[in-house]
């Protein structure tokens, strides 16, 4: 699939991210020379900067098998020990959306990641026994939106806590030229930075976003990817010059439109313009938070005067 031939398999290919690549970089390299599996990896920020991938390449640098799952996946203990039981020793799991595990897999996780033994219960009733499975040595790599949504103790059962960051201009500028040339199509560095700019930090985007672009672009017979065809391609998908889209510019005008702008909290929000207040808080609100589009207070959230001139929108008196 192209979307996985995309996907960087080295820390040395892997773009941005510096400070994550340069202490993975050493944990890997001196976990090696003991020869003994990385200590667990919590990897946490915003959706598409790359806990995936970085999952990924970890099992690789290691020289071990990759395996995928997910929090919601895992339904009972039982699940959780059937994957565990079938690992080869030092062996990445990756377990994305962590937090949403259930209490009882999680509880039974406890043990598994700091002394790889579960105890499991067989039978019911009297007949009932815990049975102990001793594992072998493995790494768990988790993924979330917010290290703040998991428990105390299976966070604190992490060793290496990475927090991933919006990507800045020129590391995105630099994936989507990787894209490019990947797709074999050259792309001038204008319209490379034309869309670095408007993928709001998130290579996962500038990704999709350069796909259309390269499409028409290609419809019109160009050689490389122009700035207009590229300008024309962002438009058309409505994606402003800031990077924002259809659901950001409805949740912004929402609260200009209905609240005076704020505060209003964020399930009145979420039940107006008809998202969820989940996908608002870990997709959409983040980017505007960094953005200084939108401010958190306690009474709700509220819209910042620069969002209000992006929008060229201006405040009525009494806000
Ligand atoms: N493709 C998507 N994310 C990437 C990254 N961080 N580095 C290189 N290529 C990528």
């Amino acid at each position: 699939e192209i979307e996985f031939s995309l996907r960087p398999s080295t820390l040395a290919q892997y773009i941005g991210q510096d400070k994550v690549k340069e202490n993975l970089t050493i944990f890997i390299q001196a976990a090696k020379m003991r020869e003994e599996p990385l200590d667990h990896v919590l990897l946490y920020g915003p959706p598409g900067l790359g806990k995936t991938t970085l999952a990924s390449i970890i099992s690789h640098e290691m020289g071990v098998q990759f395996r995928s799952t997910s929090g919601p996946a895992i339904e009972r203990a039982g699940d959780l020990a059937a994957i565990l039981s079938s690992l080869e020793p030092g062996d990445v799991l990756f377990i994305d959306e962590v937090h949403r595990l259930p209490r009882s897999v999680e509880e039974v996780l406890y043990a598994a990641m700091e002394d790889f033994f579960i105890d499991i219960v067989i039978g019911s009733g009297p007949s009932a026994r815990s049975v102990r499975i001793d594992l072998p040595p493995f790494t768990l790599v988790g993924a979330t939106t917010r290290a703040g949504l998991l428990s105390a103790p299976l966070r604190d059962r992490f060793g290496v806590l990475s927090r991933l960051e919006y990507y800045e201009i020129k590391d995105l500028c630099n994936i989507v030229e990787r894209t490019a040339d990947i797709f074999n199509m050259p792309i001038a560095s204008k319209a490379a930075i034309e869309v670095a700019r408007r993928s709001r930090g998130t290579p996962r985007i500038a990704n999709r976003l350069l796909k259309r672009v390269r499409d028409i672009s290609q419809v019109k017979g160009e050689e490389e990817i122009s700035l207009e065809s590229t300008k024309e391609a962002l438009n058309m998908l409505q994606v402003d010059d800031a990077g924002l889209d259809h659901v950001d510019h409805k949740l912004l005008l929402g609260i200009i439109e209905g609240f005076h702008g704020g505060p209003v909290g964020l399930d009145t929000i979420a039940a107006t313009i008809g998202e969820e207040s989940q996908t608002i808080e870990e997709v959409y609100e983040p980017f505007l938070l960094q953005l200084g589009f939108i401010q958190r207070t306690p009474r709700g959230r509220v819209i910042t005067s620069k969002a209000y001139d992006h929008l060229g929108i201006k405040r009525t008196g009494e806000d």
